[in-house]
């Protein structure tokens, strides 16, 4: 389990690595603030865009404010807030956006401005042209092209913008070294054509014949915005002259190639170094503080190799943009195959997970079963074993055995020592072959178990046949009912009992129960588990007949929990004998139960309780004593209603209570020790004695009422149980 744990483990930290090459986290987050939306800073945010291509994990965020400080410091605070880890600012204004430049720099985010400039110190680098010299340039330029002498007019860019400022410086500078150029009016613009366009149309309105021989727009789209001026106002057109110099179409370079423009400044864009620039501040290179970029005046003389040259980047670029876009294109299928590579190995890991699993729980499942089989065979080796040990002194008992039996000794024995010997072979015999057999099943087929049948086979003992036994000691002798349904049983009871007592046999409660009422025996030796009737319900039903409910019963079982001990005693049981027994104590029990039978009582007094050794924590369900007392007092109402009679017979004692003479006779003698008869003479004596005591009636009178036939036999027994005769008696 704890190597499947850490297989998984080792499985999804593979995953894990996987998923994380697959997308790689972009590096540095580059902000693009753009004080305005125009060809110009289309033309640079392209290249930045291509600049970035170049970078590993560069993003770009742009953001244009459309020429409104309060846009521009809007969109650096959000771009500050996205979390940006450089910003590059072209400053709509020199001093109005410098707050929030300043914020970003304090949340120590490198500033990079470019182009236009600011009053903030709070910057790390600048990059520009030179819009000083630009302006000077171009002064110098007009100049020579005016041959010196001409009118002018000046369109500026936006109030308060650094280029605009230093160009115009640089401008003014250059032209006052010309005397005879006039600077005729310098218009207020803000670097858009349609502002130029006003500016310039509302000057013409109020100065119709102006001979103005040049116009210099800030840049090229304020140039053109006054170009159409003049050219709606229908004047003679001067010569226009901008800033910015941009290839492609309304692109400066292409205007003064088409004659429009005069001549136009390269204001050079530059995306390309300022991505580097910024990287080289992120990844912690040396960089210029101040990077100024260099540019050159476009004229008609180069402004179609300028434009083939420009045009020439522009196809590289648009080149290099559909490379990239190619390549993206490729980076997300390869993306999109490194998911699926990446779902296919997580499934595979799976699988071999779940293969593992299973492989584990059938080598589990394996060893389980291996140690079972080992634990069969040592159970069948140790079986084995002891049948094989049992098998040896078995033998060494039955040959023996076999021996003895063969010698004259033997032979000559008397018939209970040859009983003897018998059972002990037959059960040995028995028991060699269930061993036998035990031994073959688990040779053969460790598992199978013998059928019932097949034990019973082995088990069934010859049945003898019952018999009342041979051997009759003597008449006065106690009689004891054997009940077993094993013979051999009932046949070493009987070479322990015979020769003490007469007695009687059955096979099974039934059948004792039968022999016990016939012929009421003095004890009865009982088995517990028996078919038919067990020993419980026979010694139950025994003691609940009333004419044998007085016979003492001992149960002799196998059944040695003392649960079963208690079941016995609640059956009636007087005593509970678990084999194997000794021979001494089951005669000695036997002995005692009968003596306190044999207490004489004085059938004519009240009844004293019967003592027996029946143990107090198990008295009987059915009160024997109950049955005996009525029993008893039954008899006795018999005796003195036949007092008189002196043909009286035990039989008719015994019938008029329902019983045979043998059972009356039995009965009484078991309770009293005494004959029906002897106890009907005590009975017709104590009468007697009352009658001499207490009446005035002679002795023969008295003799013919108690029953006697003659006088003369009534006087030796009155003799025989007082010692006296009558006639002294009465004295
Ligand atoms: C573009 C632009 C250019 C001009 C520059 C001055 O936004 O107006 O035309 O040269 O900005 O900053």
């Amino acid at each position: 389990m704890r190597k499947n744990c850490q297989f998984a483990f080792v499985i999804l930290m593979f995953l894990g690595l996987l998923a994380s090459c697959s997308q790689q986290a972009t590096k540095y987050r580059i902000g693009v603030s753009q004080c305005s939306d125009d060809i110009w800073r289309d033309k640079q945010n392209s290249e930045l865009k291509i600049g970035a291509y170049f970078h590993d994990n560069v993003e770009l965020r742009f953001a244009a404010a459309y020429d409104s400080d309060k846009r521009q410091i809007q969109q650096i605070d959000s771009l500050v807030a996205t979390g940006i880890d450089l910003l590059i600012v072209a400053p709509n204004q020199v001093s109005t956006i410098s707050s929030a430049i300043d914020r970003a720099y304090d949340k120590g985010i490198p500033v990079i401005v470019f182009e236009r400039k600011t009053s903030s110190k709070k910057y790390t680098a600048y990059m520009g042209a030179d819009n000083y010299e630009m302006g000077h340039l171009m002064g110098e330029y007009v100049a020579s092209r005016l041959n010196g002498r001409g009118r002018i007019i000046e369109v500026m860019g936006l109030k308060g913008s650094s280029p605009a400022i230093e160009r115009h410086k640089g401008f003014r500078e250059a032209i006052s070294g010309h005397p005879n150029i006039q600077v005729v009016a310098t218009l207020q613009g803000d670097w858009t054509e349609p502002t130029a366009y006003k500016t310039v149309k509302r000057w013409l309105d109020k100065n119709h014949d102006n001979g103005i021989d040049l116009v210099f727009g800030m840049n090229d789209r304020t140039a053109m915005g006054a170009r159409k001026a003049f050219t709606e106002a229908g004047a003679r057109l001067p010569l226009f002259c901008g800033i910015d110099g941009l290839p492609g179409e309304n692109g400066g370079i292409t205007l003064v190639r088409d004659s429009l423009l005069d001549a136009s400044y390269i204001y050079p864009t530059h995306g390309d170094k300022l991505i580097q620039l910024a990287v080289d501040i992120l990844e912690g290179r040396p960089y210029e503080k101040e990077t100024k970029l260099m540019s050159a005046l476009v004229t008609r003389d180069n402004a179609h190799v300028l434009l083939m040259g420009s045009e020439e980047v522009m196809n590289q670029s648009h080149y290099i943009e559909k490379l990239h876009q190619t390549a993206s294109g490729y980076m997300k299928q390869l993306a999109n195959q490194r998911t699926l590579t990446i779902l296919a190995l997580a499934i595979i890991a799976l699988l071999l997970l779940l293969l593992l699993g299973i492989y584990m729980y059938y080598l589990q499942k394996a060893r389980i079963q291996d140690e079972r089989t080992q634990m069969e065979r040592e159970q069948l080796d140790f079986y084995t074993q002891v049948s094989h040990e049992l098998r040896t002194p078995l033998t060494l008992i039955e040959g023996p055995l076999a021996q003895l039996a063969e010698t004259p000794d033997i032979m000559n024995a008397s018939t209970a020592t040859s009983d003897l010997l018998a059972i002990v072979r037959r059960n040995t015999h028995q028991l060699t072959q269930l061993i036998n057999k035990m031994l073959d099943a688990q040779v053969g087929a460790p598992k199978s178990d013998m059928t019932s049948e097949e034990i019973d086979a082995i088990t069934t003992r010859q049945e003898p046949g019952i018999q009342a036994h041979d051997i009759v000691p003597d008449e006065e002798a106690p009689t004891v009912l054997i009940v077993d349904d094993n013979a051999d049983i009932r046949t070493y009871l009987r070479t322990i009992l015979q020769g003490r007592f007469r007695l009687l046999e059955a096979k099974d409660g039934k059948h004792g129960l039968e022999v016990a009422r016939e012929q009421v025996p003095d004890l009865i030796v009982s088995d517990v588990m028996m078919p038919v009737m067990n020993g419980l319900e026979f010694c139950q039903q025994v003691k609940s007949d009333v004419i044998s409910s007085h016979i003492p019963v001992i149960l002799l079982t196998a059944r040695a929990l003392s649960q079963h001990q208690i079941e016995g005693y609640q059956s009636g049981a007087d005593a509970y004998i678990t084999k194997p027994f000794s021979q001494e104590l089951l005669l000695v029990r036997i002995d005692n139960l009968l003596r306190s039978r044999h207490q004489l009582r004085d059938l004519w007094s009240s009844r004293p309780d019967r003592t027996g050794n029946k143990p107090e924590e198990a008295a009987p369900a059915i009160s024997e004593d109950q049955i005996e007392n009525a029993f008893i007092g039954k008899f006795k109402k018999a005796v003195e209603e036949h007092i008189g009679d002196s043909n009286i017979s035990v039989e008719d004692l015994a019938a008029q209570m329902g019983l045979s003479r043998v059972q009356l006779y039995r009965k009484v003698k078991a309770l009293t020790g005494h004959t029906p008869v002897d106890l009907l003479r005590k009975a017709r004596l104590t009468r007697a004695k009352e009658l001499l005591t207490g009446t005035e009636l002679t002795v023969s009178e008295i003799a013919y009422q108690v029953g006697f036939a003659s006088p003369s036999y009534f006087t030796k027994c009155y003799k025989d149980e007082y010692g006296v005769v009558p006639g002294e008696a009465r004295k």
